[in-house]
């Protein structure tokens, strides 16, 4: 078996959902599980949260279904809404959430629901605060969410919006954001759905009825390193994947010689260089700079010569016990304990965590650790 695999520690996704529901402990928090959770597994992550969140949210109805396919009850929010009207049927009888953005989803929405005159949905109208994304206009929200709440089929409206930095609490378009959005609330006294991860753990105005924290549910510090709380919440969360392959050869190299494609790395000095089996064929980002780090039997080694499809470089000269088969985390938690924060990697990647977590491909399988489990049997293996 190629040795490359992500682990997925289901108890750390539980801890962190707990961390998320101790920040606000006065919201329901709706676990974001799009992107098959952020490339950990989104049927494994839902199982595992099913006794803790009474809402889990996915970008659209094909996700949605997935999450029903393995049993998951709960309401499913959609949080792109619905892209064409004959979405409707299966979303007003089967326990979605849709979130409304656009007028033309009101239209569609109120037209289908004469056509199942027993049912009643739940809806999430989507106010564009100022990040200039999705959703209506602030002064076109009142008539809206006016015309949905004297409807008989809609049980309840919930008012949403999604902040541009709330990962910098102190930004001026944060507090502008805030003004509008809880100005409305109030005018309009509807459940509030704002905060993201990083408006959950540090922005206390955005925390309403429900907050939607997604990337902290990974143990990814959603804070800027410069915030006061980046420490504290670095030590509230754990790591959920990490991500683990081997060596698979060694070269001893002389220096001046050349390592990988475009010979972009030149040896300095005489290197022993270990082949490790991930590249960018497995999702791991091309764009890893020379020095990028990895752990290598839990010490840390870097990076030399260009990632390849299925291969990366390490520089192992300082790892003298180093050889075939040594492990190497490429980020997440080591057996030894020792740990490497996606978010460093990304930094080195010139990209952001969201991005290496949601970008490691099916190819690569998935192991689950659980232990703290509401009923399923622990480790299991997937292919995702
Ligand atoms: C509408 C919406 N809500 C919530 C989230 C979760 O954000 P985060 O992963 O930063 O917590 C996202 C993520 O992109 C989103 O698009």
């Amino acid at each position: 078996m190629r040795p490359l695999t992500a682990h997925i520690d289901l108890d750390a996704l539980r801890h962190n959902y707990r961390q998320a529901c101790r920040y606000a402990p006065d919201a329901r928090a709706m676990a974001v599980l799009k992107a098959n959770a952020y490339g950990h597994g989104s049927l494994e992550c839902a199982r595992a949260l099913r006794d803790l969140a009474p809402a889990m949210a996915v970008a659209c109805l094909k996700e949605g279904q997935a999450l029903r396919d393995t049993g998951i009850a709960c309401p499913i929010v959609l949080l792109e809404g619905f892209f064409e009207a004959d979405e409707l049927d299966e979303i007003i009888t089967g326990g979605y959430w849709s979130v409304l953005h656009t007028h033309w989803q009101v239209e569609a929405l109120l037209d289908r629901l004469e056509r199942w005159p027993h049912h009643h949905v739940t809806v999430l109208v989507k106010c564009d605060s100022g990040m200039h994304r999705l959703g209506f206009a602030p002064e076109e929200v009142s008539a809206i969410c006016r015309r949905l709440r004297s409807h008989p089929g809609v049980e309840q409206t919930l008012l949403m919006t999604h902040f541009a930095t709330a990962d910098t609490p102190d930004s001026a378009l944060l507090a502008s954001q805030l003004d509008t959005i809880n100005t409305l609330r109030r005018e309009l006294d509807l459940p509030g759905c704002f905060a993201n991860s990083p408006a959950t753990l540090s922005v206390p105005a955005a925390r309403h009825d429900w907050v939607r924290p997604g990337v902290m549910l990974y143990g990814v510090n959603p804070l800027a390193p410069e915030q006061m709380l980046h420490g504290e919440i670095d030590r509230a969360l754990k790591p959920v994947m990490t991500l683990e392959s081997r060596i698979i050869a060694i070269r001893e190299l002389a220096a001046g010689e050349p390592i990988g494609y475009g010979a972009r790395h030149v040896t300095g000095r005489p290197t022993r260089v270990g082949v490790v089996a991930c590249g960018y064929g497995d999702g791991y980002d091309r764009h890893a700079r020379e020095g990028t780090p990895v752990l290598v039997q839990g010490q840390r080694a870097m990076i030399a010569g260009r990632v390849s499809m299925d291969m990366l470089t390490v520089d192992i000269t300082g790892i003298p016990d180093a050889d075939i088969g040594s492990r190497v985390t490429l980020w997440g938690r080591d057996a030894s304990g020792a740990m490497l924060d996606v978010s460093e990697v990304a930094s080195w990647c010139n990209t952001i965590a969201y991005t290496l977590l949601t970008g490691i491909l099916p190819r690569v399988p998935r192991r689950y650790h659980y232990n703290d489990a509401p009923d399923d049997s622990s480790d299991t293996d997937a292919l995702s």
